[in-house]
């Protein structure tokens, strides 16, 4: 099933944490520049699962690759390889509170880019009018809304122009206007950039208007309930609750 063209893919992939395996049998795959959500109920392992496509975890089983590049083993400059090209959005992360949004955007280019600080601080800039915050730069993440700051993180992610972002939870906590920018925003960097995205989510409005492929992940069977288009999940035929946690119905 793995396709030359197929940016993020898995095929009997268990994950989970230390030895303790949370989710097994996951197989799907992700055409450069689509948009993957993946969802279930709280404390399924959606975050495990980000974090083991981007390569931060090691499967506990099966395989996963990315960018064409074995995970599983991947040797060292490989991996390093691998991370240059990703952007992260961790679930909750926070930004530096004692340093501008510019210098957060500024950090991962410090780390990786061999370049002058004036021209990182040009890229920064840019990256950061990319997220509709060129006025905001010079601000600190005390001074910004919720909204800002998850588009900062997202530029923040983007510093390093990376082919593939992850994105766990970016819209969690924001109102459905700020939500339904950040929606706007994604879609916006896919189509400048062709950037593939993983994104985590529990906003189904907004996967919906995003995704071209999700995946539900089931705790009870510790494998994926369904795997499709988002809108294919909202059809009768759906095991019943992928459908009622895309309708938000319940079930007894
Ligand atoms: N670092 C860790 N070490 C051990 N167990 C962990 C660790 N992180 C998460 N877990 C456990 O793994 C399981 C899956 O956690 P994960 O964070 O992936 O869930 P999630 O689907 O992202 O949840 P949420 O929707 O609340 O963010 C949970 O039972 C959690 O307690
Ligand atoms: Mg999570």
């Amino acid at each position: 099933m793995s396709d030359p063209t197929d940016i993020v893919s898995c095929a009997d992939l268990a994950i989970g944490h230390g030895r303790k395996v949370i989710m097994d049998r996951l197989s799907f795959a992700l055409p450069a520049g689509k948009i993957l959500a993946i969802v279930g109920p709280s404390g399924c392992g959606k975050s495990t699962l980000m974090r083991a496509l981007g390569g931060l975890d090691a499967p506990l089983g099966g395989s996963a690759r990315l960018m064409g590049v074995d995970l599983a083993t991947a040797d060292e400059p490989a991996r390093q390889d691998i991370l240059r090209r990703s952007g992260f959005l961790f679930q909750g992360a926070a930004l530096f509170s004692s340093l501008t949004l510019r210098e957060n955007i500024e950090m991962p280019m410090r780390e990786f880019l061999r370049c002058p600080p004036k021209e990182m601080r040009q890229l920064a800039e840019y990256k950061l009018a990319l997220v509709g915050l060129a006025d905001a730069m010079d601000k600190l993440p005390s001074e910004i809304s919720g909204g800002m700051a998850k588009r900062a993180g997202i530029a923040r992610a983007m510093a390093l122009d990376p082919r593939v972002i992850f994105l766990d939870e970016p819209s969690a906590g924001l109102d459905p206007m700020s939500s339904g920018r950040l929606d706007e925003l994604i879609l916006r960097l896919r189509e400048a950039f062709g950037t593939t995205v993983v994104l985590v989510s529990h906003e189904i409005p907004s996967i919906l208007r995003t995704a071209d492929l999700c995946i539900y992940l089931d705790p009870e069977t510790g494998t994926m309930g369904a795997s499709g288009p988002p809108k294919s999940f909202l059809q009768a035929g759906q095991p019943a609750k992928v459908h009622a946690f895309f309708t938000q119905a319940r079930i007894d």
